[in-house]
């Protein structure tokens, strides 16, 4: 079956500071969305990669894509995207030629994923599940609070789940196609994630181990961190 990938990368970014979109920021002179592309497209089994652009941004991450070196063997479209993630993510997948069995849904703001990660979530559909998430445990202690209507406000704790069975998840995740537009035809809220969306219809997601590099450039120390990360890999 072949495998598409979606990279919602429509995001402004206002957490990182002021500037371009985030996924037009550079890590050591190559925009983040290049990084994301390449190291989806690395994978011998993705075909096609879709780039869901600012909604104003499309022709300009068209050239940015003709502009950087990728492999032959995969092909690039760029659509377009949305108000929200969820619609980003939804015109993503209305672009996607029938044969794309299976979809994998990449977050721009992780450009650093290793190939391997990536390879196990395609196999880990392969093998029958709808929807799986590379996925690792917590380091920190997590509360669930009552949030406090001012910010910086003293928040009451309600509830400590167990670490140990706690997971934060990552991208790619990955579907079977069907599975996925079927989740976003019904399924409405606000939802952080699309295996979220899966989960609401009943079906079993499964995690697959993710990567420490595949960590999501949010914060300016993010970004810190990336291009070591990168500087690391040139040794
Ligand atoms: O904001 P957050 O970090 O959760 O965004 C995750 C990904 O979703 C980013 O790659 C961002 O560009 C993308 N996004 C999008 N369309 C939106 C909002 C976010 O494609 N309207």
């Amino acid at each position: 079956t072949p495998v598409a990938a979606v990279i919602p990368a429509a995001g402004r970014g206002v957490r990182l500071g002021p500037g371009a979109p985030k996924a037009l920021r550079a890590l050591n002179g190559t925009p983040m969305l290049i990084h994301a592309v390449r190291a989806l497209a690395a994978s011998r089994h993705v075909s096609l990669v879709v780039v869901v652009a600012p909604p104003d941004g499309a022709a300009e991450v068209k050239s940015l894509l003709d502009a950087h070196a990728l492999p032959d063997r995969t092909d690039f479209l760029v659509v377009p995207g949305g108000e929200s993630r969820q619609e980003s993510v939804r015109l993503g997948l209305d672009a996607l030629p029938p044969q794309h069995g299976i979809v994998l849904v990449h977050d721009a703001a992780r450009p650093l994923v290793p190939v391997d990660t990536v390879d196990a979530v395609i196999e880990a559909v392969r093998d029958g599940a709808p929807a799986v998430v590379p996925a690792l445990p917590l380091a920190d202690t997590v509360k669930e609070v009552e949030p406090a209507a001012v910010a910086g406000d003293p928040e009451p704790v309600v509830a400590t789940p167990e670490r140990a069975r706690l997971r934060a998840v990552q991208t790619p995740q990955g579907f079977d196609r069907a599975t996925l537009v079927r989740a976003h035809e019904t399924v409405t809220g606000n939802v952080t994630d699309d295996a979220g969306m899966v989960e609401q219809l009943g079906l079993t997601v499964v995690a697959v181990p993710g990567h420490e590099e595949a960590f999501k450039v949010t914060r300016p120390l993010d970004l810190v961190l990336a291009e070591a990360v990168l500087a690391r890999r040139r040794l």
